[in-house]
């Protein structure tokens, strides 16, 4: 073993350092392992290579099982392993995308070793590969009165992140669609699944036939505290809506309120004048 490797720091050279990243290119849960040093939750790990092996992907879950950080991670594994590499990121909320998944990549970029942190430059609303033109994270607020957040993006490496997608106006989704269909692009989006229609519950209904989904129940990450649930079943009910979107269940029609009931089927069907369904 050359004298170089039992030196007291432990980066690799170059040509560990290539075949480094060659070997996490296709092994993203590799990636967290080794150079996020976290432990994924069994759905993180299945998602991560769900991203891997398909282009769309989509994602309802319960409330706070890790989708956030799931998507953090997929950025920075994204940016480590692609050149160049181009991803959009947004989120219902300008808050949410911020504060919550920009501080989310801050997290685990702080945890890796030096030699990986120092290629990646976190700025408030950007990620970018030091001395890669062209290789970026952005983070770009989704709001109808501006749709443009997912337009106009071109790379050979194209990810588009969405969190908490069911809030996202489908406007944005409808301006982004060019982009987002370009030939290797891949999309993924996470969230509650809080509405009955629009872009986001489609993926799980009629345009299932396009995307990979997964469902997460609380009970299926160790980051939900224990008691969450039946508290949740205490206060509301276990058949409630407040319920069910907590766990990641589509809302039921059955025990909706009227009044969001009609509001749903007007956003899905605008010529809609009568509602016919029987509201409990
Ligand atoms: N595999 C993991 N290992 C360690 N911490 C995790 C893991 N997954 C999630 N977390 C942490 O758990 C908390 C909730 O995760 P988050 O991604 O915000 O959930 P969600 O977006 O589904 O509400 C966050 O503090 C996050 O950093
Ligand atoms: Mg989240």
């Amino acid at each position: 073993m050359p004298a170089a490797k039992n030196a007291k720091q432990a980066a690799p050279s170059a040509d560990e350092f290539r075949q480094l990243i060659a070997a996490w290119a296709d092994d993203p849960v590799l990636f967290v392992k080794t150079a996020l040093q976290a432990t994924p939750e069994p759905w993180q790990a299945k998602a991560l290579e769900a991203v891997r092996d398909n282009d769309k992907v989509a994602i309802r879950s319960g409330h706070g099982v890790g989708k956030t950080t799931y998507l953090a991670w997929l950025v920075l594994w994204w940016l480590m392993t692609r050149h160049p590499a181009k991803i959009a990121a947004t989120a219902n909320t300008a808050h949410q995308l911020s504060d919550v998944l920009w501080s989310e990549i801050g997290k685990w970029h702080r945890r890796m070793p030096e030699v990986l942190r120092r290629l990646l430059e976190l700025k408030s609303d950007k990620v970018e590969v030091i001395g890669v033109p062209d290789s970026f994270a952005v983070a770009r607020t989704a709001r109808r009165e501006q749709p443009e957040a997912l337009q106009g993006f071109h790379s050979t490496n194209m990810l588009f992140v969405i969190d908490e997608a069911s809030g996202v106006d489908d406007l944005v989704f409808e301006v982004g669609q060019g982009a987002m269909s370009t030939a290797g692009a891949k999309t993924v989006m996470t969230g509650n699944p809080t509405r009955t229609s629009g872009y986001f519950f489609d993926a799980f209904h009629r345009m299932s036939a396009s995307w990979t989904t997964m469902r997460v129940g609380c009970e299926d990450s160790t980051q939900v505290a224990p008691g969450f649930l039946a508290e949740m079943a205490q206060r509301y009910g276990a058949g409630s809506n407040v319920y069910r979107v907590r766990d990641g269940h589509p809302l039921d029609y059955r025990v909706m309120h009227p009044a969001t009931w009609h509001a749903e089927q007007d956003r899905s069907n605008p010529q809609a004048t009568a509602h016919t369904r029987d509201i409990e």
